[in-house]
């Protein structure tokens, strides 16, 4: 599926790893996160390599609306009741000074990446919750007005306007601030042990470890699977819909994302936890709401999204464990990976390189309290459901009767298999048991993958593995 971005950007392809080599700063992931604490590190004097499992950017970075805002939805009221007022602030300013930072660096290296200065507006049908929101961001001092109405043809009661925030095009920023760092691709980390990282064709030796891989691989320790769940969404770009002033986000009945690209609108929606479906399909879902809203549309292109979510709204951006003082992690984005790759960038720099850094401390992996771990369990339960999850006996001939372009569950000779038949005929069949840590994987009709609804991994129809925290294929069953 081609994103706006990739259809005008390509970057340059780099060599896998074959050799052992030896660095200060190890990044696992050339994400937008990977390649922005890279920069930074480097630009410090620090030694960087980057290993990417693919190519740079072939993620969830190419799969953003790339909207560079501190406003993340109604979420400061929720920071301050939950965290308090002061480090609510840590979570404004970091990410104020993320955007501060975007301009800043576009300027200095004069990165032609589509970069705009644009307002940021949270609508809702909500008013109580607009206006407990509006007093959040107030007190916070962060740059808010309410307004009774938007220009936009969706129902609402108001919105909260963000004024100087910015859009950009993700891709042609990479290519640029990408070019001066050392980075390997094609080249998949097996294992990490202390300070030795292990690739098919090669080791890193390193004084410091950044994992940068969207969600984190290595289980134990952090186990970040029983904090951190992901969720899927869905973007069309149309042209021929009008011009909106600004970059939008719904909460309520109305949910949905917006913003321009030149002559597009990206209009995206249809948010749900990964693995759970609805009949008829997600983005049948979004195509018709774009058909109520701006009828004159026409669809040129659509992509789905995948985002880590942490129990408590906050990334995770720090020391990986206690037990592990020389791994970092950045991850837990949310919806926010663009200013939350750039605060990622600006705390690590600093971590790593002994410097005081005034709002860390919300982001900090190991800030659980006694009442977050209550989430953090019911995280857990959504796990335990998956991996316990029973399968439906089918009477064998369910293949012959399943239809082309389907796929299912069956039960063959007390053997769990996904099958896919495919336009021809042929069926692909798949073991269902993760391998992350062994829950029942769901048939993803919208983008016929296998995903899981624990932690987030996903497949294509052959097996093939997608996204992490799961790092194989899921291996292809016999059906003879
Ligand atoms: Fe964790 Fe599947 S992603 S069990």
């Amino acid at each position: 599926m081609d994103t706006i971005w990739t259809t005008n950007c390509t970057i340059p392809r780099r060599e896998s790893l074959q050799s052992h080599i030896q660095t200060e700063v190890a990044i696992i992931g050339a994400g937008l996160a990977g390649i922005l604490i890279g920069y930074e590190l480097q630009k410090s004097g620090k030694q960087v390599v980057l290993l990417e499992a693919k190519q740079i950017a072939s993620g969830q970075t190419s799969h953003t609306t790339a909207k560079i805002t501190s406003q993340h939805g109604f979420v400061y009221h929720h920071l301050i009741k939950h965290f308090g007022e002061e480090l609510a602030r840590q979570y404004a300013i970091a990410n104020e000074k993320a955007i501060t930072h975007y301009r800043l660096l576009i300027k200095q290296e004069q990165i032609d990446c589509d970069f705009e200065e644009k307002d940021s507006y949270i609508y809702s049908d909500d008013m109580e919750l607009l206006q407990k929101e509006f007093e959040a961001v107030t007190k916070l001092g962060l740059p808010a007005s309410f307004v009774p109405s938007t220009s936009l043809p969706i129902p609402a009661a108001g919105a909260i306007q963000f004024e100087s925030q910015a859009q950009f095009h993700p891709l042609k920023f990479i290519k640029s601030i990408s070019e001066c760092l050392t980075i390997y691709e094609n080249t998949l980390v097996l294992s990490v042990e202390d300070n030795l990282i292990k690739t098919e064709q090669g080791t890193v030796r390193a004084n410091s470890i950044v994992f940068a891989t969207h969600f984190p691989f290595i289980n134990f320790p952090g186990m970040y699977f029983t904090r951190m769940h992901q969720e899927r969404s869905y973007v069309l770009a149309l042209k021929h819909a009008p011009k909106i002033e600004g970059m939008f986000l719904g909460k309520g009945a109305n949910a949905y994302s917006l913003r321009n690209y030149k002559d597009f609108l990206l209009f995206g929606g249809e948010n749900h936890r990964c693995g759970e479906h609805i009949k008829g399909g997600h983005f049948d879902a979004l195509r018709q709401k774009a058909k109520e809203w701006f009828p004159n549309s026409v669809e040129i292109s659509h992509w789905s999204a995948q985002d880590c979510i942490s129990v408590d709204s906050v990334p995770y951006i720090g020391h990986y464990s206690s037990k592990t003082p020389n791994w970092y992690v950045a991850t837990g984005f949310q919806k926010w990976g663009m200013t939350g790759s750039m605060v990622s960038a600006l705390i690590l720099k600093d971590l790593i390189c002994g410097y005081e850094n005034s709002y860390a401390t919300i982001f900090s992996p190991n800030r659980f309290t006694p009442s977050d771990l209550l989430n953090i369990t019911k995280e857990g339960g959504m796990a335990v459901k998956g991996l316990l999850k029973r399968t439906l006996q089918l009477p064998e001939h369910v293949i012959e009767d399943l239809p082309c372009g389907h796929g299912e569950i069956v039960l063959i000779a007390d053997e769990k298999i996904g099958v896919y038949k495919d336009d021809n005929g042929t069926v692909y069949p798949v073991t269902i048991r993760c391998p992350h840590l062994g829950c029942q994987l769901e048939w993803n009709p919208d983008e016929k993958s296998w995903d899981c609804p624990c932690h987030g991994s996903r497949f294509d129809y052959h097996g093939n593995w997608i996204s992490n925290p799961a790092q194989t294929n899921i291996s292809i069953s016999s059906l003879s």
